[in-house]
């Protein structure tokens, strides 16, 4: 029976990959410290995905333990020997990095150095998958030329009508401090697979969406919408006339990918991983997506000031990740996304 190791257990990321190596037969060790409800306090408390995963998955351990723990990071690899790793844990907020740049930083880049070095003294030959973010390509996606739409921006450059490939450059934009933080984790796994010849791999996250996110205002964004439209609570638009364009993937989606992957795996390889442009969608039309499936007219608000290096429209290329692993597709409609989201609302309320 083969172990996979999964930082962020407790995430929406995590989780997934735990539920689906698990039905795969690994047996499955999970990292998670809850930090997610001290970076936003109750409504980020993820213990309830923990116990969750305790109850449904035989083969499950988990490990209550900080990534940022360097002393204990470097003993806990070689006690699991685990077969492949999946690092999700992160401080996952644009936003919210400002507020806590230490914290941020410590998680996000050291964290993540951590566990490279751990497992490089553990082994060089077992898969290391990697979460970044599309966030390491900091606001130069706003300086492609666009057009408006009457619901959504789109890119009026050809070159980009598939989305943003990886080759896009990283370098000399606006990152926010979390797209820094996570900037210096991608180029470190880049790095270890390059310098050590190690099987790393890098996602550039989209938004990464699904049932079992906990959704708060900064981080989150369909889940939190979603949870908006059924308690009928004000959700905030911050600029670019609710158009800005976000392209949404199904935690199930990413934990397929992640599986060719571990199956397959190549070295210091990057991945633009979202819901590519079919399952793209403005604020505005996630607005009317959501109150067609609840019946409950959206309550918001608007602000004319945008978020610090926010995207107005983005996307990913998925040419890369459907050349190298052709048995891997989008399968989860955003449609079908948001009746999952909309559901287990539904059901954590009652
Ligand atoms: N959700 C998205 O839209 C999105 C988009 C792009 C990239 N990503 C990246 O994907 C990854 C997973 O995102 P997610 O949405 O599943 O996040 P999440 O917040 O749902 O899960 C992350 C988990 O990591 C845990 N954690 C945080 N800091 C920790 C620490 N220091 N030690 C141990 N555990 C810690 C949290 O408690 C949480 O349960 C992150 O790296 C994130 O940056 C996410």
């Amino acid at each position: 029976m083969k172990t996979l190791l999964v930082t962020g257990s407790s995430g929406l990321i995590g989780s997934e990959v735990c539920v689906h190596f698990a039905n795969l037969g690994w047996k499955i060790h999970g990292i998670d410290n809850n930090q997610r409800a001290v970076f936003f306090g109750a409504a980020g408390d993820t213990r309830w995905n923990q116990h969750r995963l305790e109850k449904t998955i035989k083969d499950y351990t988990h490990h209550e333990l900080d990534i940022r723990d360097r002393e204990n990071v470097l003993k806990i690899i070689p006690e699991i020997k685990p077969d492949a790793i999946m690092h999700t844990a992160a401080q996952p907020s644009h936003d919210k990095a400002a507020a806590i740049p230490f914290d941020d930083f410590d998680t996000n880049a050291v964290g993540t150095f951590n566990l490279l070095e751990a497992t490089r003294r553990y082994s060089t030959q077992i898969p290391f998958v990697h979460m970044s973010t599309n966030k390491v390509y900091g606001d130069a996606p706003n300086e492609i030329p666009l057009i408006e739409l009457p619901t959504r921006w789109d890119y009026a450059d050809e070159k980009y009508k598939n989305g943003i490939p990886e080759t896009f450059r990283i370098d000399q934009t606006k990152h926010s401090l979390f797209g820094a933080s996570k900037v210096s984790g991608d180029i470190s796994v880049q790095e270890y697979g390059r310098y050590f010849n190690m099987p790393t791999a890098i996602l550039r996250g989209g938004c990464l969406t699904g049932p079992n996110h906990t959704g708060v205002e900064l981080h989150g964004f369909l889940s939190y919408l979603v949870k908006c439209n059924l308690e009928q609570k004000e959700y905030t638009v911050f600029g670019y006339k609710g158009k800005q364009v976000r392209d949404n993937i199904h935690s199930y989606d990413v934990a397929r990918f992640i599986e060719e992957f571990i199956a397959a795996p190549r070295i210091a390889e990057v991945y633009n991983i979202g819901g590519g442009k079919n399952n793209t969608c403005s604020v505005l039309e996630a607005f009317d997506m959501i109150s067609a499936i609840s019946g409950i007219p959206m309550k918001w608000n608007y602000q004319e000031e945008n978020r610090i290096g926010d995207h107005i429209c983005y996307y990913s290329d998925l040419s890369k990740m459907r050349n190298h692993y052709p048995k891997w597709d989008i399968t989860k409609s955003l449609t079908d996304t948001f009746k999952e989201i909309y559901q287990a609302w539904v059901l954590k309320k009652q």
